[in-house]
């Protein structure tokens, strides 16, 4: 159409009125490849061709003079008429209704998409309007299928990336380990359900901040000096370091870190894996405690021997001196302090060498009981008249092969430091009791094998101490006490004489809740004909369904509990106090049958958690578990007597026993 007019533009010879008839003579009509319709101001059909005919199934003579909207749908009709006086005011070829879906209507009543190209062409009688329009059904089928293949496309990638996302969030969120993203700035970007379990914040407390929280006071820059290694490109593989918990607690962990590029290859963040080694760092510590405790000991031992030999020679030397020297002569009282000076010197050399599991000793089969019953008359001067002195036998005999001067020598040393402990008084309890530990126990406890021991629990409501002294008060010479008031070798005596013994010693304290120390000395009960079969372990019923919230603060222990219980099929929900235990419960509607709860815990005691706990959940059943005995704890009143209370170390056995009782 366009040339058309063009032509008309640039030939002002021939007459407007010729260009018309022209335009209007159906033989050049007929060359156009498209179905034109030819129509004047008011709407009339002037022209037609055949594409047009056979377009809309119409014979000429049945369109020209009528109105041209019977080519178009009743429903646009009207519409239509607005568009061609819109045209009409500003005439220029233009497609029509561009933008919009046209549709034209066949004489059968069908309708089909179309294109249409509109051209004014002026004459003497006004304007008319070839349009030029084009079906374009197969076009729109086309476009059609391929907007359908290309949102089938989209749906199917939408559906996998989805899925291998939500695969992927699941794997990241089974993690044991914490999963973090950050920016090279350290802002956290994302932050998974390990990473939560082990610093104990949410995603939504975290996600933004900056990921120096977790850093620890006096390692400030060590996380952002690894992030200048990420943006370098380089990786951090397993380095140890210690990170800081929401409550403050310092963690052991191994992190590997590694640049997160993006589609370009740039380095944009950083993506962290964090594992808690406090566990394994702890029982390395053990490791390396009790092999500094045998080097120590063989040092001391070898000393020791050494020093006695010369000790001996001196005093056989003094005693020679004395049989020369006149008593009442000045010079004998030389000899006396030489003499009283070897003592004190050879009493430091026995307990270095008990130290060193060195001493000669004469071991008996006795009954501890009885013993504890002689020695019990000699703590009465020893303790003062302000500490209350308690023995208790839980068992009818504790027969064990030992030396009895060294068994003395181990509660007068344990008792003299609870006195010390308690410099205004307080109760000093023995107990005695025997217990059966099984393989599964001496596994987990593995300087100690399965078989019948005596326990022999000392306790005092004393000072008690902290982590670090109590990490080391069994090494030689280690003492809080002034100069002159203790030479740290009562407890380094009492660790030998346990490891002579074959025997093994604990301690459980806290500040300001006293000390138990737990001594566990082989049964002896096959040496006086009372040996008896290990009872057959009753089995004990598991139950579907039951789950238990246990609250341990002791990450090793609780583990270790929680394994034990998952095993026997109980469902475990733990919390590492009192207070998070607390809000675990206040924050999840599921049901809880029963809490195994510590008792001496810091921010909330378990004491304190139940009493809240039953406050909304009066029936809620209770163990509570201690490294403490019944008797210290129930002689501080912290638990009301007649409560199930289960001793630490427990064997697994006796866990889900006491647990199967509990739950009635
Ligand atoms: N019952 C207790 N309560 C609190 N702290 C204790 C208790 N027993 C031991 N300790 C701590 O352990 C440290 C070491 O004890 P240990 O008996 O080995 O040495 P000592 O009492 O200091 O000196 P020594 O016994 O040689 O006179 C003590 O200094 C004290 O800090
Ligand atoms: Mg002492």
């Amino acid at each position: 159409m366009q040339p058309t007019l063009d032509h008309d533009d640039r030939s002002p010879s021939l007459s407007a009125k010729a260009v018309a008839e022209v335009l209007l003579s159906s033989d050049l009509l007929e060359i156009l490849p498209d179905a034109i319709v030819a129509v004047d101001r008011g709407g009339t059909i002037l022209q037609v061709n055949s594409q047009a005919q056979e377009l809309f199934g119409y014979q000429r003579d049945e369109l020209i003079g009528q109105k041209v909207e019977m080519l178009v749908p009743e429903s646009y009709r009207r519409e239509h008429h607005h568009h061609r006086e819109n045209f009409a005011q500003t005439p220029k070829t233009r497609r029509m209704g561009a933008g919009l879906d046209l549709y034209g209507r066949r004489r059968n009543g069908s309708e089909f998409p179309v294109e249409i190209s509109l051209s004014p062409v002026s004459t003497e009688n006004g304007m008319f309007v070839l349009s030029a329009i084009r079906d374009i059904s197969d076009r729109k089928q086309i476009e059609e299928e391929l907007r359908r293949a290309h949102e089938e496309l989209y749906q199917k990638t939408v559906e996998q990336l989805g899925e291998s996302r939500s695969r992927l969030a699941l794997i990241i969120d089974s993690s044991e380990d914490a999963i973090i993203s950050k920016g090279l700035d350290g802002t956290i970007t994302s932050w998974n359900k390990g990473a939560e379990r082990i610093y104990g914040y949410t995603p939504e407390e975290v996600v933004g901040k900056n990921i120096s929280l977790l850093a620890p006071p006096d390692h400030p820059d060590e996380i952002s000096e690894i992030l200048r290694k990420i943006a370098r490109g380089e990786s951090v593989e397993h380095h140890e370091s210690v990170r800081v918990t929401k409550d403050g607690r310092r963690l052991d962990v191994s992190i590997s870190v590694s640049p997160l590029l993006d589609a370009k290859g740039d380095i944009i963040g950083a993506s962290a894996i964090a594992r808690d080694i406090t566990a394994q760092k702890r029982a390395e510590g053990q490791i390396h405690q009790s092999q500094k405790m045998e080097a120590i000991g063989r040092l001391a031992g070898g000393v020791a021997h050494d020093f006695n030999n010369i000790l001996g020679i001196i005093n056989a030397c003094a005693e020679f001196l004395r049989d020369r020297l006149d008593p009442a002569a000045e010079s004998s009282q030389y000899v006396d302090n030489i003499k009283k000076s070897i003592e004190r010197g050879s009493s430091l050399t026995r307990q270095l060498l008990a130290f060193s599991r060195s001493s000669a000793i004469q071991p008996r089969v006795l009954d501890l009981n009885e013993r504890l019953k002689d020695v019990g008359k000699l703590l009465r001067p020893l303790m003062g008249d302000d500490v209350e002195i308690l023995i208790v036998s839980k068992a009818a005999t504790a027969v064990v092969e030992a030396d009895p001067g060294q068994l003395d020598q181990i509660v007068v040393n344990l008792a003299v430091n609870a006195r010390d402990a308690m410099p205004r008084g307080g109760k000093f309890i023995l107990e005695t009791r025997a217990e059966r530990f099984d393989e599964g126990f001496a596994e987990q406890h593995q300087a100690m094998s399965a078989g019948k021991y005596v326990v022999l629990a000392v306790s005092d409501t004393g000072t008690g101490m902290d982590e670090a002294t109590a990490s080391r008060i069994f090494e030689p010479f280690f003492t809080t006490k002034e100069v002159g008031k203790g030479t740290g070798l009562g407890l380094a005596t009492v660790y030998g004489i346990v490891k002579q013994s074959a025997g093994h010693i604990m301690v459980y304290s806290e500040p300001g809740h006293g000390t138990t120390f737990k001594i566990y000395l082989p049964s002896a009960d096959h040496k006086i004909g009372l040996e008896t079969k290990a009872e057959v372990e009753a089995v004990i019923p598991k139950r579907q369904g039951t789950t238990i919230l246990l609250v341990e603060d002791d990450e090793v222990m609780r583990s270790l509990t929680r394994q034990m219980l998952r095993e026997h099929g109980y469902a475990v929900v733990e919390a590492d106090d009192g207070k998070s235990a607390l809000e675990w419960v206040e924050s999840h509607p599921d049901p809880i049958d029963l809490v195994l709860t510590d008792v001496v815990m810091r921010r909330m005691s378990g004491p304190e958690l139940v009493e809240r706990l039953h406050a909304s959940h009066p029936n809620l059943k209770v163990v509570f578990m201690s490294g403490y005995t019944g008797e210290l704890i129930a002689e501080r009143e912290v638990l009301k007597r007649g409560i199930t209370l289960l001793e630490k170390p427990f064997s697994r056995t006796a866990l889900l026993n006491t647990i199967h009782t509990a739950l009635g």
